[in-house]
């Protein structure tokens, strides 16, 4: 085991809405990064990385699918609370959540028909949603161990690497993939992701975490209050690929432009949501696009990003076949996904953004996550 230390400190975790009042729990925490062994997949050495700043913000990634393991912050009473999905061991995620925390590609969300086509040729995906292609395939980014190099400059970063094969999943060209998480000590967890290609191919990198904000997937995320700067969603068919439209979010239970609790008009979404907004920007600048919101715990993300999408998913397909280390169920809307991406589908429609990589070009996005408690 080894520290990257910032400086060895008896933490404070901030109490947000109750600046003046004494610290309610103090831990000792070192800031900076530190690693442990974490086993082995695939002949490689599996770390846990733990990344913490000077207010006691602990976030474990593991270099096994990259993956956002724990990411601890005070509720409105100090209290700290994981507000993410995870395991504690790797053998949790070797039994394949569904994509708890994990890093998403070569391509996140769906491919219609695991088929698309560049000039004259068509591409043949490895198909694992139904007849679809879903996040990458069979052995996407997230089942992977990446290479990791922690580091610190004034702030907690890891950076992760990984080359994904000519042919891997069925996708052209040898890809370079390198993913840089950082915890800064205003409490943002921002990830900076990076790829170049020697063949044009389809890119779309996000990271899959669950977040529930009470830290308790006993309570569902129904209770909890989303805003998305979106006017628009792309409507989808029963196999949830898009079918092209840009549909307005206006009078529908799609319209989160201004904050709404995620219950109220859930039950008239069939299966719950599992959506492609349509993010109102300009450019591709960094954007505040997404705010949630947890009245019970006071507890609030913001969400910015350089994408042109947001993934809203309530965790409609979770049935209680995983448990948190403490024995809780994880449940149907026991957390929720907002995952930062291009269009789903897009290699398939020439409308959308594009989402095709080619050599000589680099593949440049960044998603920013700011935790602060409700004043
Ligand atoms: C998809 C869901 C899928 C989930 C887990 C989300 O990104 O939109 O349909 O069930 O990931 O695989």
């Amino acid at each position: 085991m080894y520290h990257i230390l910032l400086g060895t400190a008896t933490i404070a975790l901030f109490t947000g809405c109750n600046q003046d009042a004494q610290p309610k729990n103090e831990i000792q925490n070192t800031v900076g990064i530190s690693s442990k062994n974490w086993g082995e997949w695939d002949g490689k050495s599996v770390f846990l990385y733990t990344l913490t700043n000077k207010n006691g913000v602990v976030v474990t990634i593991s270099n096994y699918g990259g993956t956002i393991t724990s990411w601890v912050v005070p509720d409105k009473n100090g209290k700290p609370g994981s507000i993410v999905l995870g395991f504690d061991s790797l053998t949790g995620y070797l039994e394949h959540p569904p994509y708890f925390g994990a890093l998403v590609g070569r391509y996140g969300n769906r491919i219609a028909n695991g088929k698309f086509k560049i000039g004259d040729s068509v591409y043949h995906l490895a198909t694992n949603n139904g007849k679809n292609h879903l996040h990458g395939g069979l052995k996407g980014f997230d089942k992977v161990v990446w290479s990791a190099s922690p580091t610190t400059d004034s702030v907690p970063m890891l950076v992760l690497n990984y080359t994904s094969k000519d042919g891997e999943e069925g996708y052209p060209g040898n890809l370079i993939v390198s993913v840089k998480y950082t915890l800064t000590n205003d409490n943002e967890l921002s990830i900076e992701y990076n790829a170049v290609t020697d063949k044009t191919t389809p890119v779309n990198l996000t990271n899959h975490s669950y977040f529930n904000l009470s830290s308790d997937p006993e309570r569902t995320v129904l209770d909890q209050t989303l805003w998305i700067d979106a006017d628009n969603y792309t409507p989808v068919d029963s196999t949830l690929i898009p079918t092209g439209k840009i549909a307005s979010v206006k009078g529908t239970p799609f319209d989160f432009t201004v904050p709404v609790k995620i219950g109220k008009g859930i039950d008239s979404v069939k299966g719950g949501y599992d959506h492609n907004f349509v993010l109102n920007r300009k450019d591709s600048s960094l954007q505040r696009v997404a705010q949630l919101t947890d009245s019970f715990s006071g507890r609030k993300l913001e969400l910015f990003t350089t994408e042109p999408g947001l993934q809203f998913y309530t965790g409609n397909f979770l049935d209680g076949k995983f448990k948190t280390a403490d024995g809780k169920s994880i449940g149907k809307h026991a957390a929720l996904c907002l995952e930062t991406q291009h269009f789903p589908d897009s290699p398939n429609e020439p409308d959308f953004p594009s989402t095709f990589l080619m050599p000589g070009k680099t593949y440049h996005t960044i998603t920013k996550y700011r935790f602060s408690v409700l004043k």
